[in-house]
C-alpha cells in the first residue's frame, strides 16, 4: 500500500487534483495496487483557516508519506501578502524541506497533438522529447541576503545567486544518469559569460561528465537555448540547468508540446518521499470553470508511479490512456484545434479512467 499525501492548493489545482485521483483509483482497479490518500491543506486555501502556507499539520502528513501529490498554489487574492505568507512559500518550503534538488520536467509532444503547438507541424511532428532537469533548491531562489532598504529617495532592492559545487554535482549526476537511458546526450544551460554562479556551474559539469564518457556533453547559453529551443527543439535530449533558467525554459517547452496543461513534473533527491506536480499555476483567470486541462497533473501521478513506487507497468498504462484520448481526438480547450472534441475538465479524466479500465 502506497500512502499518497494529496496537497490541491489554489485556483485549478483542486480541478486537476479530482482528476489525478480518478485515475490513480482506475490504476488501482486494475493492477490490484492500493493507494491510502490523505487530504493536506496548502496555499492560499491553508492562510485563510490557518494563517500560513504550509501548516505544521501538512509539513508532517507530507513527512509521514510515500509521495506526495501537488496541485498548485497562489492567486491575486493573496498577491499582496508580505513573502513569508504568500501561497508560493508552500511549494518553496516543500522542497527545500524535502531536499528536493532535482525536478524533472518532460516535454514530448504527442503525435495526435502536433497541430496544437504553435509551431509549424514539420518543426515539432516528431522532434521533440527533451527532458529539462532543473536545480530546484539553490540560486536565486534561496540565496542570501535578499531584501530592500530604502536610502532616502531610492529603495534599493536585492536578491542573491548563489551555489556550490556540491549543489551543482549532484543535480548534474541526475541529468548524466537520465542521459544514460535516454539518447545519452547532456546540454548544459547557462549564462557562463557573464555570471559568476555560471562559471562554476560549467567548470562542475565538466568535472562530472569524465564520470559518463558514454554521455554527450555541450553547453549554451541560456539566451541562446530559448532561440534554439523554438528553431529546433530536437537537438536536445537533457536539458540542464539552474533553478530560475530552468523554471522559464520549462514553460516555454511546455507549448511546445501544445499547451502547459501539458507538462508534468517529478521533484526527486537522494531519498523521499518525492514530490509530484504539473508545471502550470493555479491558473485563477481559469479557476472554477471546470475548464482545465487535467493532464499535466495526470501524467505527474503517472511519474510518481515510476519514480517513486517503480510501478513501471502501471505508469505506462496512464500514459497510453493519455496517448490514446488524445487519438481518439479528445481536448480540452487549450490544446483544441479545428472541430475536435472539447471536454470540460472531469469529462478528460473520464474519458481516461475508461481508457485504462478497458471500458
Ligand atoms: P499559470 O500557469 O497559472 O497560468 C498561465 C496561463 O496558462 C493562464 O492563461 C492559464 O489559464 C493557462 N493554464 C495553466 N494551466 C492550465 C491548464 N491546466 N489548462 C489550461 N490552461 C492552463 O501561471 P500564472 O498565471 O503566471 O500564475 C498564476 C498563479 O499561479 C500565480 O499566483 C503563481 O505564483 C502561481 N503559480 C504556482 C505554481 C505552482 O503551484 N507550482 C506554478 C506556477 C505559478
Ligand atoms: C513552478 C512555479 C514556482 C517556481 C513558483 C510558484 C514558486 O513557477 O513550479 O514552476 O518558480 O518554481
Ligand atoms: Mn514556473
Amino acid at each position: 500500500m502506497y500512502n499518497i499525501a494529496l496537497l490541491p492548493g489554489d485556483g485549478i489545482g483542486p480541478e486537476v487534483i479530482k482528476e489525478a485521483k480518478k485515475v490513480l483509483y482506475a490504476i488501482q482497479e486494475r493492477f490490484g495496487i492500493k493507494f491510502n490518500f490523505k487530504e493536506g491543506s496548502v496555499g492560499g486555501a491553508a492562510y485563510e483557516v490557518f494563517g500560513a502556507p504550509l501548516p505544521d499539520d501538512t509539513l508532517n502528513l507530507v513527512k509521514d508519506s510515500d509521495a506526495v501529490l501537488f496541485g498548485a498554489v497562489g492567486g491575486p487574492k493573496w498577491d499582496h501578502l508580505k513573502r513569508e505568507l504568500r501561497p508560493e512559500q508552500a511549494i518553496l518550503k516543500l522542497r527545500k524541506e524535502l531536499n528536493l534538488f532535482a525536478n524533472l520536467r518532460p516535454a514530448v509532444c504527442y503525435r495526435f497533438l502536433a497541430d496544437s503547438s504553435p509551431l509549424k507541424n514539420n518543426i515539432i511532428s516528431g522532434n521533440l522529447d527533451l527532458l529539462i532537469v532543473r536545480e530546484l533548491t539553490g540560486g536565486l531562489y534561496f540565496g542570501t541576503p535578499r531584501g530592500r532598504e530604502n536610502t532616502g529617495q531610492t529603495v534599493r532592492a536585492f536578491d542573491t545567486m548563489v551555489y556550490t559545487s556540491e549543489e551543482i554535482k549532484r543535480v548534474a549526476r541526475v541529468a548524466f544518469e537520465a542521459a544514460r537511458k535516454r539518447r545519452k546526450k547532456v546540454t548544459s544551460v547557462d549564462k557562463a559569460n557573464v555570471l559568476e554562479t555560471s562559471k562554476l556551474w560549467r567548470e562542475v559539469v565538466d568535472e562530472v561528465s569524465k564520470e559518463y564518457p558514454d554521455v554527450e556533453l555541450s553547453h549554451m547559453y541560456v539566451d541562446n537555448c530559448a532561440m534554439q529551443l523554438v528553431l529546433n527543439p530536437g537537438q536536445f535530449d537533457v536539458i540542464l540547468t539552474e533553478n530560475t533558467f530552468g523554471d522559464i525554459l520549462s514553460d516555454e517547452a511546455s507549448v511546445l508540446t501544445g499547451s502547459i496543461g501539458m507538462l508534468p513534473s517529478a521533484s526527486i533527491g537522494e531519498k523521499g518521499p518525492f514530490l509530484y506536480e504539473p508545471c502550470h499555476g493555479s491558473a485563477p483567470d481559469i479557476a472554477g470553470k471546470g475548464i482545465a486541462n487535467p493532464i499535466a497533473c495526470i501524467l505527474s501521478a503517472a511519474m510518481m508511479l515510476e519514480y517513486s513506487f517503480d510501478e513501471k507497468e502501471a505508469a505506462m498504462c496512464i500514459k497510453d490512456a493519455v496517448e490514446k484520448s488524445l487519438e481518439l481526438g479528445y481536448r480540452t480547450y487549450d490544446i483544441k484545434e479545428g472541430e475536435g472534441k472539447v471536454l470540460a475538465t472531469s469529462e478528460m479524466g473520464d474519458v481516461i479512467k475508461k481508457i485504462i479500465l478497458g471500458l
